[in-house]
């Protein structure tokens, strides 16, 4: 049998090498940690983007079964930020240094909400004199949708297929039209067709998970040639269905320690990608957002939602709600990125660079 100092040396890796490298303990963790650290210094470099997250709208069509701001969860009270509130954050954002903003919301596709952030896209743009990139994180939608938001100027889209196996993805979702894997799937090759830099991820330590679902993770990602990654541990909520089977849940640890690891393996595999090390991460606790820039993250996302709405956009239980001011929080969050020997990349996109070297290789 291979050793994991061998698998890490390797430029392809099998579902097998895969499997092995998530089961890793002790020194062959640390081996993994290692090699990311050293594929991220070479491609990557030190500098972490940052860009300033905006909860639209905690409104939703859908049923997800793990989500707190699901349609079944007659507890929340929905909300919608104004466009001035917007438009005020992505100017702090732009003021903070940022470079890039992050627009995500429930999902909904009715026409009056499309209108909306195509307005709102062109507003934030004329009122931030074009200078910053603009995410959006708003499921499926479609390709008329995606081409109008698109040429509105956003750029990149964020959409997690949150598992690629079709089995452990309907235990998460209701199987029905308004939740099918083959839509979100074909909405991710829609999301490239359209030009966006696309973004995917899934969630890990989930219930029923297994290290080969995981390693098939790893795969979708790497063959669906992504440009940028958000994954994060799944964190339960007890207004969701999915609560019931919380028994069958790693520890908070070892959801820890397998989103570090998912980080670290998909680095090595994908050298020149964008990978954000996720609210979830920090959740679970408060330096695991720095661990994982140790092995591999180079992407941040603070929130800039407005204060008063914060507490509504519960995806999930105990998720950090900063409620210090925004620029005391930046301090410190500069703080501790120094610490680990890494600086923000201020004023600048910080775009996928896999996303440049495929556009410049076609
Ligand atoms: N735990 C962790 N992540 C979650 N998300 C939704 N609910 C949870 C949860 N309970 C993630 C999904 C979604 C993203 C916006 O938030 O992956 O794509
Ligand atoms: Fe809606 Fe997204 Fe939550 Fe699913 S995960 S219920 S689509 S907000």
């Amino acid at each position: 049998m291979k050793t994991v100092a061998e698998i890490i040396e390797q430029n392809a890796f099998s579902h097998s090498d895969l499997v092995a490298l998530l089961a890793a303990e002790g020194n062959d963790r640390q081996l993994i940690y290692n090699k990311a650290a050293e594929v991220k210094a070479k491609y990557i470099g030190n500098k972490v983007y940052l860009r300033g997250l905006v909860e639209y709208s905690n409104k939703c069509r859908k049923n997800c079964y793990y989500c707190g701001i699901r349609l079944g969860n007659a507890k929340v009270n929905r909300y919608t930020v104004d466009d001035d509130e917007v438009v005020q954050a992505a100017k702090y954002i732009k003021q903070l240094g940022y470079g890039s903003m992050v627009l995500q919301s429930g999902e909904l596709m009715t026409p009056s909400f499309v209108d909306a952030i195509e307005r709102l896209l062109l507003r934030i743009h004329a009122e931030t004199e074009n200078t910053l990139g603009i995410t959006l994180s708003m499921g499926e939608q479609t390709e008329e949708t995606y081409s109008r938001w698109f040429n509105a100027g956003a750029k990149r889209y964020l959409l997690r297929i949150e598992s690629s196996t079709k089995e452990l993805y309907y235990k998460l979702h209701p199987d029905d039209d308004t939740h099918s894997y083959d839509i979100r799937l074909q909405a991710l090759h829609t999301l490239r067709k359209v030009g966006y830099q696309v973004g995917s991820g899934v969630m890990i330590g989930l219930p029923f998970q297994t290290l080969d679902h995981l390693a098939n993770d790893l795969l979708f990602l790497q063959n669906l040639d992504v440009d940028m990654v958000g994954m994060g541990p799944y964190i339960e909520h007890s207004d969701t269905p999915l609560y019931q089977y919380r028994h069958l849940l790693p520890s908070v640890e070892k959801r820890l320690e397998l989103s570090l690891k998912m980080v670290a393996i998909l680095r090595i595999m994908m050298k020149d990608i964008n990978i954000a090390a996720t609210t979830a991460l920090q959740t679970l606790r408060a330096d695991a957002r720095e661990q994982a820039v140790v092995v591999g993250a180079n992407i941040i996302m603070p929130n800039l939602t407005p204060q008063s709405f914060r507490e509504q956009y519960f995806l999930y239980q105990n998720k950090t709600v900063v409620k210090d001011d925004a620029f005391a929080y930046h301090e410190q969050l500069e703080q501790a990125i120094n610490a680990i020997g890494c600086e923000i990349g201020y004023n600048a996109h910080g775009d996928s660079r896999h996303y440049a070297e495929r556009n410049m290789n076609n």
